[in-house]
């Protein structure tokens, strides 16, 4: 066991700190208000290498490990989720997909742009009626030769609307169930491609979250990823990875939530002493801490994992699972810390909470990572 980052690692997470207080925290509170996408910052988080950050140099990433990711993710999300969730996406949803299973042909037309932050892109698997249950996919992509035509709706799409390329997930042999599923690069202007209206959410209100249409619209053939049939596992081999980045996301949403506790329970007095002295605000730092701690242990472990090419499936939904239930609790904590002040949107954590919610639900609900983590144990 060797606990200690790399001077490289300690670097990037400075700079993840430094970029998060400086260029994500003016306009946070305005942003989550307005429901407005981080556009400037996500355009300088691609200059800076974040948006391609596991990528080889040779396809415009940054050629870092998973670890540098996940301390990445955790200074970003501390301050603003709504960005980090763009972030999460493009790397381990997208770039990563591409660079993994793309050809030689896709990675230099799709992944050179995503990965050097000049593009941003979307994973769409989810639908009116198969979230959890993905095996259910309900689009369709007909086989008409040398295209493919693509019908369905796709939901809850993160980037919906900022994305240039889409990762599409497709039924093209609904008797083969699962195995008929194919993955399908989509560019934004291909006639019938509709973007639906912004949801409007609880939570990571900054980050653009749409439906997507796809009414009769020609996808060539060389744009589907890998072989026929493989869509379902490259979906599921992608999540994989994308576990470590929510996990990481949900474990800097806790940790802010804790840093701006400590700082208020330091700060604030009440009965002629400071909360930090009342052991009833103690005992719920020392609680907030020690499952903090787990958390990035997890997330760490996972990522490790990931980078030594080790089978690490159980390890992220584990991270996944325990890191978005303490961002739940942790964050609930840290407005009954901050008191009546908590509730406002001036002092941050009432935001944190509800972003920490959606670490529950994305990529994977809870219930779904206790799928994955029991058939594991069990198997
Ligand atoms: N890697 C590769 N293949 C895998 C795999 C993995 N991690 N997990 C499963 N598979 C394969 C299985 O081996 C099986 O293949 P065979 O039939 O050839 O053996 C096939 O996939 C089907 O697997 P299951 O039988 O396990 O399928 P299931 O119907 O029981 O579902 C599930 C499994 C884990 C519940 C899956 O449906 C699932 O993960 N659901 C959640 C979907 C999800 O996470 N959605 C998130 C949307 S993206 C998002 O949220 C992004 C965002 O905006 C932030």
């Amino acid at each position: 066991m060797y606990f200690e980052l790399t001077d490289e690692q300690k670097i990037i997470r400075q700079a993840a700190r430094d970029f998060a207080q400086t260029e994500l925290k003016p306009g946070v509170i305005e942003r989550d208000e307005l429901q407005k996408f981080p556009a400037e910052q996500i355009k300088k988080l691609g200059e800076l290498g974040f948006l391609g950050m596991m990528v080889s140099p040779q396809y415009g990433g940054a050629g870092l490990d998973a670890i540098s990711y996940v301390l990445v993710m955790e200074e970003l999300s501390k301050i603003d989720a709504s960005t980090s969730v763009v972030v999460s996406v493009n790397n381990s949803l997208v770039c990563y997909g591409l660079e993994k299973y793309g050809c030689e042909e896709q990675k230099q037309k799709y992944l050179v742009p995503l990965a050097s932050g000049q593009q941003i892109g979307a994973f769409c698997l989810s639908e009116p009626e198969a979230g959890s249950d993905a095996t259910s996919q309900r689009t369709t992509a007909i086989d008409m030769g040398d295209h493919y035509l693509l019908n369905g709706t796709k939901n809850w799409i993160t980037n919906g609307s900022t994305a240039s390329t889409y990762i599409v997930m497709a039924q093209t042999d609904a008797e083969k169930k699962h195995h008929g599923i194919n993955a399908f690069i989509v560019e934004k202007g291909m006639p019938g491609f509709t973007v639906g209206a912004k949801e409007n959410k609880m939570g990571v209100r900054g980050s653009d979250t749409h439906s997507l249409m796809f009414t009769d619209v020609k996808v060539p053939k060389e744009n589907r990823i890998g072989e026929d049939g493989f869509g379902f596992k490259f979906a599921m081999s992608l999540l994989e990875g994308g576990r470590i980045g929510i996990a990481s996301q949900a474990l800097g949403i806790a940790s802010g939530a804790y840093e701006l506790s400590v700082q208020y329970a330091k700060e604030r007095k009440t009965f002629g002493k400071s909360l930090a002295d009342h052991q009833a605000i103690q005992f719920k730092l020392a609680d907030m801490a020690t499952e903090i701690e787990a958390a990035r242990l997890m997330c760490l472990k996972a990522a490790w994992l990931k980078d030594r090419g080790k089978p690490y499936a159980q390890a992220s939904s584990m991270a996944k699972l325990y890191a978005s239930e303490v961002a739940m609790r942790t964050t609930t904590e840290a407005v009954q810390i901050h008191g009546g002040y908590g509730y406002v949107k001036e002092y941050h954590v009432e935001r944190l909470m509800r972003d920490a919610k959606i670490t529950q639900i994305y990529e994977g609900t809870s219930e779904i990572q206790r799928i994955v983590i029991s058939r594991g144990v069990l198997k």
